[in-house]
Parts: C-alpha cells; sequence; structure tokens
C-alpha cells in the first residue's frame, strides 16, 4: 500500500517537509492557496534531490508522487501523516485543523510546525485533540534531522509514538519534550542568542558579518557536535561540570547579556541591519546560498556520520535499517555490493568523482564481501582481518553527483589467505564507469602477518569463488597501466 502524507501549507517549511517525505518513497498530496506554491516547492525539491542522496550509503527509494489539491479535505483524505505548516497566527491554524480534523482519517497523525503554540493552544477547537501534537523542524526540514515533538497533555501516547516511528523511518530524530512550553526548546535559545546580537548591532558593537563570524569561526562548530553541556564538561578540564559550574557560575550575576530586554526595532535599527546583511551576502541570490547551506551541511554530517556522533548517528542508523531491509545477496552469481548515490562532497575540480573516490567506492565494495563472507566488526574486534596488497583501477566514464553507482563483485581466486576480487562499477543506465582488481591478504591483526582465515571464512570464500568459476572472466582483468586498448 503506498504511504501518503498530506503537507498544509507549501512554503518555506511545508516544501521542504514535502521534499524529505517524496524522497523517501512517500506520495505527498499538498494543499495551499498561493498560486506560485507548485513553483515554489518544485524549486525545494530540485535543492533536496541535489543534497539529500548525498547523506546516504545507499539507494533512497523511487521518489513518491507529488500532487496538489484544490481542498484541505482532498489533499488529507487518505494521509496516515499530515504536516500542518502554515503561517504562525492561531486563527489560521484552528480554521486548518478544523478542515483536517473533518476529512481525516480516524487514525492519522497530525503535526503542526509552528514555532511558538502549544498542542493545547492548537487543538484547543477540536473535539478529538489526540492526534494533533507539535511536530516542530528545522530548515532545510529534507536535511535538518530534528524534530521537536510536543504531545503535552491532549496527545494520546499511541500518536505520539507512531509519530515518531513514522519520522524517524523518513531519517529524522524526533526529540520527545516532556512538558509544553511556549517557542519548545530550540527556539527558546535562538531568541536568547538572536536577541542579544540585536543588541550588539543596536549599540553599535559589531556588524552583521562579525557577529556571524563570531559564532561560525568558533563555538558554532563546537555546537554542531556537542551540543551546549558536554562542551561545557569539557571546558571544566579534569574536574568536569562542577568545576565549570563553580568557575563561571558567579559570572552569571555580571552585565554580560541583556537577555530580558528587547531592542526597539524601529525602522532606524531594522535598515540598519538590512543594509549590513545585504553587504555581508549580497554577492549570492537567496538560491545560491541554500545551495551552500546545503553542501556544507551534507559535508559536516557526512563527517560526524564517520564518527557516528550527534546527527551523524541519525545517518548511520538509517543506513544500517537500510542495509538491514536489503538482506545477503544471493552469491552464487555477480554479487552487488554498493548501489549508492555520488555524494556532492565526492567532486573534484572537473565536475566529476574524484579518483580517490572510486577507490573509496570500490574498497566499500571489498569491506561489503568481506562482511558477507564472515569477516565482519565482530570477527575484526577478534583479530582477524583482510589487508588489500595491490589495487589496479580502470577509469572508464564519468560519474557525477546525484548518479546511482552499482558494484558488482566477482571472486578471481579465493583460497588459503588469499582473495583476489574484481568490482564491477556501472550507472544506473548499464554504462560502465570504472573497473577494479585487488588482491588481498588474509593477516593476524595481533602479529600484522599473513595468516589463514578462521575456517568458516575461508569454507564461505571458497564456496563464492566455485561458484564464480562459471562466469565469464571479466573484460579487462590482468591489465596493466598504459596497456593499449
Ligand atoms: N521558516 C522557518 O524557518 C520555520 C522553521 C520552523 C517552523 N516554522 C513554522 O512553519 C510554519 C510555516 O512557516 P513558513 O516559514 O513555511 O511560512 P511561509 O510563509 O513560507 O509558508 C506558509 C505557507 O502557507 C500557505 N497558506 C496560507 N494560508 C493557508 C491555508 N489556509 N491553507 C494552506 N496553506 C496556507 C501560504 O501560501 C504559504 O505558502 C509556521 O508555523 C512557522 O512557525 C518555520
Amino acid at each position: 500500500m503506498r504511504k501518503i502524507a498530506a503537507v498544509i501549507g507549501g512554503g518555506v517549511i511545508g516544501g521542504a517537509w514535502a521534499a524529505r517525505f517524496l524522497l523517501n518513497g512517500w506520495d505527498v498530496r499538498v494543499h495551499d492557496p498561493d498560486p506560485e506554491a507548485q513553483r515554489k516547492i518544485t524549486e525545494v525539491l530540485g535543492n533536496a534531490r541535489r543534497s539529500l542522496p548525498s547523506l546516504s550509503d545507499h539507494v533512497m527509494p523511487t521518489e513518491g508522487t507529488l500532487s496538489f489539491h484544490e481542498t484541505i479535505a482532498a489533499a488529507v483524505v487518505d494521509a496516515l501523516y499530515i504536516q500542518e505548516s502554515v503561517p504562525e497566527r492561531i486563527d489560521l491554524k484552528h480554521l486548518t485543523f478544523t478542515a483536517i480534523s473533518e476529512a481525516c482519517s480516524e487514525d492519522a497523525v497530525i503535526g503542526s510546525s509552528t514555532s511558538s503554540f502549544t498542542p493545547t493552544e492548537l487543538s484547543s477547537q477540536q473535539a478529538n485533540k489526540s492526534r494533533i501534537m507539535v511536530c516542530h523542524p528545522f530548515n532545510p526540514v529534507y536535511l535538518l534531522p530534528l524534530v521537536e515533538v510536543v504531545g503535552g497533555t491532549t496527545a494520546s501516547k499511541n500518536a505520539v509514538e507512531r509519530c515518531v516511528s513514522i519520522l524517524t523511518e523518513i531519517g529524522m530524530k524526533p526529540l520527545k519534550i516532556k512538558k509544553e512550553i511556549l517557542g519548545h526548546i530550540a527556539d527558546r535559545l535562538l531568541e536568547s542568542v538572536w536577541r542579544e546580537g540585536l543588541w550588539l548591532i543596536n549599540d553599535g558593537i559589531c556588524d552583521t558579518e562579525t557577529l556571524d563570524d563570531a559564532i561560525r569561526f568558533g563555538f558554532g562548530l563546537r555546537w554542531a557536535q556537542m551540543g551546549l553541556f558536554e562542551t561545557y564538561r569539557i571546558a571544566g578540564g579534569e574536574a568536569g561540570m562542577l568545576h565549570f559550574i563553580s568557575q563561571f557560575g558567579p559570572t552569571m550575576k555580571w552585565p554580560l547579556s541583556k537577555l530580558t530586554d528587547v531592542p526597539n526595532l524601529d525602522d532606524a535599527l531594522v535598515q540598519k541591519i538590512a543594509d549590513q546583511s545585504d553587504a555581508q551576502s549580497d554577492t549570492y541570490s537567496i538560491r545560491e546560498l541554500e545551495r551552500i547551506r546545503d553542501t556544507n551541511l551534507v559535508g559536516m554530517m557526512r563527517a560526524l556520520k564517520a564518527q557516528n556522533w550527534g546527527a551523524g548517528s541519525v545517518l548511520a542508523n538509517f543506513d544500517a535499517g537500510v542495509k538491514a531491509a536489503i538482506g545477503c545477496p544471493d552469491m552464487s552469481g555477480l554479487v552487488r555490493t554498493i548501489a549508492r548515490t555520488v555524494p556532492l562532497d565526492w567532486l573534484d575540480y572537473n565536475g566529476h568523482m574524484n579518483e580517490a573516490r572510486y577507490l573509496q567506492a570500490f574498497g566499500d565494495a571489498t569491506d561489503r564481501f568481506m562482511e558477507l563472507i564472515g569477516c565482519d566488526a565482530d570477527y575484526i574486534a577478534k583479530g582477524g582481518s583482510y589487508f588489500t596488497a595491490e589495487t589496479h583501477i580502470r577509469h572508464l566514464d564519468e560519474a557525477r553527483a546525484g548518479e546511482v553507482i552499482k558494484i558488482d563483485t566477482q571472486v578471481v581466486l579465493g583460497i588459503g589467505k588469499k582473495m583476489h576480487l574484481f568490482h564491477l562499477m556501472k550507472a544506473e543506465d548499464e554504462r560502465v564507469l570504472a573497473t577494479a582488481e585487488h588482491m588481498l591478504i588474509h593477516v593476524s591483526l595481533e602479529t600484522r602477518k599473513a595468516v589463514p582465515p578462521a575456517p568458516h571464512i575461508e569454507a564461505k570464500l571458497i564456496e563464492v569463488a566455485i561458484a564464480h568459476e562459471v562466469l565469464p572472466v571479466p573484460e579487462g582483468m590482468g591489465r596493466f597501466v598504459g596497456q593499449g586498448r
């Protein structure tokens, strides 16, 4: 059965919600009275298609179908999940929830993107409050995993759990908030920084560019990976948080910030901020800035994924789920070891996949093959593994960002300590992009010397090698550098 999500309000946030659901294989039905909504969502979708697949080491599911509907009722009628993202006005939210509630199915989950309202406020005019909750995302919703899920005292536990499960399925990190409060958690923190920032501009202490630099060259980098408390714990040295608070606690009484005051946002201050912001960023259009932001986020999140840390652990878990669903492929013929998208950060100055990334993709294929014959993380932790002794790669065609690459692996020789593999990399349209030949030797990680693999691994390798004996000799095997075609 197709999974259907309804997006009510398709602006900055709704459009990005639509993109996240679509790229995760859901059909998305949008209602937005703005005649420009379709064009705007199509542009957001373009940005999402360019960046989101870069985060995974697997191919994304087939994209769902996007449709636009004249009424809220038509959009929500068969939807399992409904996300409200209309402008932040409580009267409009009430009208929208009434229209949704009248038409949606009994067990649909209804999330609101609201940045400030509580579930109690949102559902106050609805007979059935149990399925309405806050699902507050962060821009760009198609890349950033965080969603603050607030059920308050009105949403049912069951509906909140169903919501958490759906949002996890589309690669998000739903954070359940214990109690409802105006602005939830993240926007309250952000507002305190924003408020102080406005004062610093108002008082002429710095301009917008200097203020942004103070964030992005320093604590902004820390926050992306350890947040506030864990960062300060380290700042306390070996004595940790107790020492940090005893050292810096008293300074909280100093007048370091003006958090409770609001600068008067009169015309002069607004113009000052707008002028400084134009001077800071006017060389780029908003669309260009979005693409720069997305490329940077992809790179940072992939770095965190390599460490299985913070937002990166969400990506790693997501990939682990996809891998488990794929399961163990048939190994009697060529073994599909890799099927993935070329991520944005694998490109070089020629606009195609850098040659080092071919080796990475082939190395990943070898790792996957090792895992499939039993040389997995547990086995390696016990002290056995394969080391690559020799590699030969042929670069036959270009691979571009966003393109799907597939690698099939053939065992040329698999006996004793030796494992000779041939990998064939193809594009989605079956163009051959590259081949790689690897000789690997089984080693003891203790002595770093060649030793035979454990019997179960050797047996599996021999079984696959015998099955592959009937396969044709791969074209290009045994070639040397500079050999004529
Ligand atoms: N912009 C952000 O960074 C951000 C972040 C998190 C949450 N939010 C929340 O998301 C919600 C939407 O904000 P946004 O920034 O996307 O606003 P937006 O103005 O970009 O989009 C709102 C959309 O709702 C549409 N709309 C207006 N009336 C409607 C109706 N009756 N039915 C359906 N659609 C209607 C508008 O045409 C517009 O396309 C707000 O609740 C906001 O607090 C915004």
